[in-house]
């Protein structure tokens, strides 16, 4: 599939909506998982209906689950209990999300049945030794392919034993394996991480009656405890939102409402790093769902400056540089990112895949190997057409896209099937405030 967008010169409408953006992929995934485990009927609301929580979903189904939904975000898990889950009787194939595989490995480590995973081309390319070493310090038995890739295979029956594991990188997904490893091993089991990630694994646990301890950086849980079945109300994506964020920033006159999104600490980077920038945004009706800070997002237009981005904030919008690189290149000067290693194993080398589009969009823009330089300038000057790869990558494609509202040229970005993976109506939702784009198949 490709998006096809307009060439807006002179001058790109401005973008006018109130609108939500599909649930949060993190809080979608893990609201199935901790269902499936409590005891009792967990009710969602606002679930993801993107590929990726899907996966996750019919992972759990394949193991036994009894999952009513989704219907308009609408899902009711009946929980088996920690120790109900039965072996699928395929591999569990989880196509191109990472967090499925990585959360479901520290889940299945310690089942008496054995299990496959699986995933598509990208997902199949991704590293997966940073979830296989602490599993295995734990006593997992656990195969992989060479080099640590994927399919992973957990061998039933494995004891495990807690651990003091010291995160080698920032990573949610890293750091929530251990953690559910850790809630079918003997003892204790404590994950430290070197800066702050997402920590909704944390808060729905927590929330679901798992004790955990939180002191700092260092996240603790015994093995052998029980969830209570929950009522989850998922807040929208921020991550979703970022695409509109960095849109209504850069097309004048702008002035977009997101509604209930969720703005949990660990995921605000993207806010700080526009506000650095000098965006113009407001937040309204602030408050707690489930344990998680929800608010609504009011964005209206102004001139970005170029800045070098603070790498503490880098962890807390690891998912948002693909749109973050084209407020860059709208910019006035130059934006340099470092720290930001992490970016070259996600759904793909986001660092490439984004320097090689702006550089076919006229923009200067170079990788480096943790980030990159990029020089504000003109999208897509002199040419009528630029074609841009989006290497299969959902963020890539949906990032193209807002740099559209600013290309005198028209853009076809390529290969943005994946675009389900996390925000299915993207395409709509876009040209209901004002983007001009069409999906050819
Ligand atoms: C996620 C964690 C992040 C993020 C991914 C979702 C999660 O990955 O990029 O989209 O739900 O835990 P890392 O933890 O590997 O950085």
């Amino acid at each position: 599939m490709k998006f096809i967008t307009g060439s807006n010169s002179p001058e790109q409408n401005s973008l006018v909506g109130d609108i939500r953006v599909s649930g949060d992929k993190s809080i979608s995934h893990r609201s199935i998982m901790f269902g499936s485990l409590a005891d009792g009927k967990t009710e969602i609301k606002g679930f993801l209906e993107g590929e990726d929580a899907l996966a996750t979903l019919a992972a759990f189904r394949a193991m036994g689950v009894n999952i009513e939904g989704p219907e308009n975000g609408h899902v009711i898990v009946h929980g088996v209990g920690m120790n109900g889950l039965k072996a699928p009787k395929e591999a569990l194939y989880l196509g191109n999300s990472g967090t499925s595989m990585r959360l479901l490995a520290g889940l299945l480590a310690g089942q008496n049945f054995s299990v496959t995973l699986t995933g598509d081309s990208s997902l199949s390319s991704r590293p997966m030794g940073r979830v296989a070493d602490p599993l295995r310090l734990m006593g997992a038995d656990i195969e992989t392919a060479e080099q640590g890739r994927p399919p992973i295979t957990l061998n039933g029956g494995a004891s495990l034993k807690g651990i003091d594991y010291d995160l080698p990188m920032a990573s949610a997904q890293v750091k929530s394996c251990v953690l559910l490893a850790g809630m079918y091993a003997e003892g204790e089991t404590s994950t430290t991480e070197p800066a702050p990630t997402r920590d909704h694994t944390e808060r729905m646990l927590a929330g679901m009656g798992y004790s955990l301890s939180r002191d700092g950086a260092c996240t603790r849980l015994t093995g052998g405890g029980q969830l209570k079945a929950a009522t989850i109300d998922i807040p929208a994506d921020i991550s979703s939102a970022a695409f509109f964020m960095v849109a209504a920033s850069i097309v004048p006159d702008s002035d977009l409402i997101l509604r209930h999104v969720g703005l949990n600490p660990t995921r605000t980077g993207v806010i700080q790093i526009l506000e650095l920038m000098g965006a113009n945004i407001s937040l309204s009706n602030e408050h707690l769902v489930g344990g998680e800070p929800v608010a609504d997002i009011r964005i209206q237009y102004a001139p970005l400056v170029g800045i070098d981005i603070p790498e503490r904030l880098v962890p807390l919008a690891i998912d948002e540089f693909p749109v973050l690189f084209i407020a860059a290149a709208c910019a006035t000067g130059t934006t340099v990112l470092t720290g930001a290693e992490e970016l070259r194993v996600k759904e793909s080398d986001r660092i490439q895949a984004m320097v090689d589009g702006l550089v076919a969009l006229g923009i200067e823009a170079k990788g480096t190997t943790d980030g990159a330089i990029i020089k504000g300038g003109c999208l897509g000057a002199g040419h009528e057409q630029v074609d841009v790869q989006s290497h299969d990558d959902h963020r890539i494609a949906m990032a193209f896209a807002v740099a559209s509202l600013r290309s005198s040229s028209k853009i076809v970005i390529h290969e943005c099937d994946n675009v389900a993976t996390s925000f299915p109506n993207f395409a709509s939702l876009a040209r209901s405030v004002g983007f001009q784009l069409i999906v050819e198949a």
